[in-house]
């Protein structure tokens, strides 16, 4: 692999004295769409929390264009770079559409992404820029927490449960709009619950298992019976 963009290495996380994550030591290349597979409480939105500077860990166990970035906050973590949408979408419901998406631009870069460029990306958004976030539809949410996070110019993108309770015609226009949002960026990792859908999108898959990385591969090399087995621990 060329030098990875955004690499851990035996990253662990913790929520107390539970360890929800154990030595997870993923790289991700320049430009690759990494998927992350798993059952419920397996671990994939501590990772990406862990990643995002949500949760500390070590410094050195997460790296980005070179920098150990494991002990930001993740404020500073969104200003090198890397924004999360979180799972659930976490909007602020007493805002409207337009006022979300400027809130992420406040807190991050200048760049090719403006309001204008979420509204071309996502239409629906344009039409309802006035209204309160909590009168969007599910998908319209999905939408306007992919663009807040956009508006932060990240380099690196992490998505949690991108495409979970959506309707499947939302999920088809989410996926239309990943190759223009992954474009022009270093890389992103998405979490998503349909498998298929997870290696028909992704460069390279990683499963985790109770905080473990049960498998990673390409996902023409993975067999069916190997990620079951991955997933479920069957
Ligand atoms: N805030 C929290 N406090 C305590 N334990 C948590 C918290 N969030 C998650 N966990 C636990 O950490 C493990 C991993 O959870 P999570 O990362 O949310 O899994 P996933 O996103 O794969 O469903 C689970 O055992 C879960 O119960
Ligand atoms: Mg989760």
């Amino acid at each position: 692999m060329p030098e990875p963009v955004l690499a851990t290495s035996g990253m662990n996380a913790f929520y107390d004295d539970f360890q929800a994550l154990f030595s997870i030591s993923v790289a991700v290349a320049p430009g690759e769409v990494v998927a992350m597979i798993g059952a419920n409480g397996a671990g994939k939105s501590t990772f990406l929390k862990s990643v995002a500077g949500v949760i500390p860990t070590a410094p050195e166990s997460v790296r980005f264009n070179g920098q150990p970035i494991g002990a930001l906050s993740a404020d500073q973590v969104l200003r090198h770079g890397i924004a999360l949408v979180p799972e659930g979408r976490r909007l602020f419901p007493s805002l409207s559409v337009e006022e979300n998406l400027v809130i992420g631009a406040q807190l991050g870069r200048t760049g090719r992404w403006s309001l204008d460029a979420i509204y071309a990306l996502f239409p629906v958004l344009a039409e309802r820029r006035r209204q309160a976030s909590t009168s969007l539809s599910g998908g319209q949410q999905q939408m306007c927490a992919i663009g807040r996070a956009l508006m932060s110019n990240p380099d690196f993108i992490l998505f949690d449960e991108i495409s979970l309770g959506l309707a499947p015609v939302v999920i088809k226009d989410i996926y239309a709009a990943l190759p223009a949002i992954v474009a022009g960026g270093q890389g992103a990792i998405i979490v998503e619950q349909d498998t298929s859908r997870a290696l028909s999108v992704a460069d390279r898959v990683v499963c985790l298992q109770e905080g473990r990385v049960s498998l990673q591969g390409v996902p023409d090399e993975l067999d069916r019976a190997a990620i079951t087995a991955a997933y479920f621990g069957t």
